[in-house]
């Protein structure tokens, strides 16, 4: 009877629950024994673990956040703290690990499986969508909806006040989600770590594109090269005099909520497809989506590539904000 140890990773990401609700409860129907360690890789290192019961995970497929809690381990990275978390692994008679996370999680996850020689399966889980292999991680559906509904409430006061706002969204290194709200909110322009940042550039657009309307709207990504949301207003203020400009940080909330149906079945897809894996003895490996498609790829491609949100649709978005007269 083979054990699982199962861990949550890195940022949390709405989806999480569903995602280890699957995998138990797959895990129980076939007789395994699911482990969870709390708090990702501190959770192995200090042997806190769960033996789950079909009943441990019920209602929790609705919920945010991750039941398991998750942790950005410092003392996983070194040599002494793996050793401690192989031996706690051992001590359970784990047979395979599955990790819910990012690269980091995945990085880690790698070094442990060649440390101690277990299977590892990777199922990306962050709501940045920067995950190499798969077209959505677990909590970025969820993640995008929360910004286009807190959009869609700033444009409201926004055009009330024929204001520009910069509005900054997650994404220290990737610019999926600021991209893909923007689109999706239908604001002018999106500012992204992807693309360099002109503010000459920025600041003649928004005066061009702002000629009859009640107000602008520019999504920043935290990670863009100008800077987060204020800088880039206070860089393009002196080139906007006479125009209102305000500035809203979106932040945490970006990561909390309830899952949407899309991440809560991309979840449930995924969690019990890794428990099938494990059972197939397949090793070191990312789940990812591909359109309808559950896919596999090694785990150690995932980790080095680093993919880019289709910039294609930057241009799609200048079309749509200025007007040939
Ligand atoms: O999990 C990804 C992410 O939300 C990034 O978008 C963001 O930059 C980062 O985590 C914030 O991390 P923390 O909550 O640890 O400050």
């Amino acid at each position: 009877m083979k054990k699982i140890a199962l861990i949550t990773s890195g940022g949390d990401a709405p989806g999480m629950n569903a995602c280890v609700r699957a995998i138990v409860k797959t895990a129980l129907h076939y007789g395994l024994t699911p482990i969870g360690f709390y708090d990702g890789y501190d959770g192995l290192m200090n042997n806190n673990t769960i033996y789950f019961k079909y009943a441990d995970v019920d209602n929790i497929i609705h919920r945010g956040g991750t039941v398991l809690g998750t942790a950005r381990s410092e003392e996983f990275k070194t040599k002494e703290g793996r050793q401690q978390a192989i031996k706690n692994l051992k001590s359970h008679g784990v047979d395979a690990f599955i990790c819910i996370g990012g690269d980091g999680t995945f990085t880690g996850a790698n070094i442990l499986s060649a440390e101690m020689d277990i299977p590892v399966i990777g199922i990306p889980g962050t709501i940045d969508n920067d995950i190499y292999g798969t077209d959505h991680t677990i909590g970025y559906d969820t993640a995008l909806n929360t910004v286009i509904e807190a959009v869609d409430k700033i444009r409201d006061t926004a055009g009330s006040h024929h204001r520009i706002f910069f509005v900054e969204v997650m994404g220290r290194a990737a610019g999926f989600i600021a991209l893909n709200s923007a689109i999706a909110s239908g604001a002018e322009n999106v500012l992204i770590p992807e693309e360099l940042t002109d503010i000459e550039k920025l600041a003649s657009d928004l005066k061009e594109q702002n000629k009859g309307k009640r107000s602008s709207m520019v999504i920043v990504a935290e990670g863009d090269d100008g800077g987060g949301a204020k800088e880039i207003m206070e860089k393009v203020a002196p080139y906007l005099e006479g125009y209102t400009l305000r500035h809203s940080v979106l932040g945490h909330i970006q990561r909390g909520g309830n899952p949407s149906a899309f991440d809560r079945m991309l979840a449930t897809r995924m969690g019990s497809y890794a428990v099938d894996l494990i059972l197939k003895d397949e090793s070191n490996i990312m789940i990812g989506s591909k359109g309808d498609d559950l896919v596999t790829l090694p785990l150690e491609k995932a980790i080095r590539i680093h993919p880019s949100p289709d910039l294609s649709k930057l241009e799609m978005l200048k079309k749509l904000r200025t007007q040939e007269l």
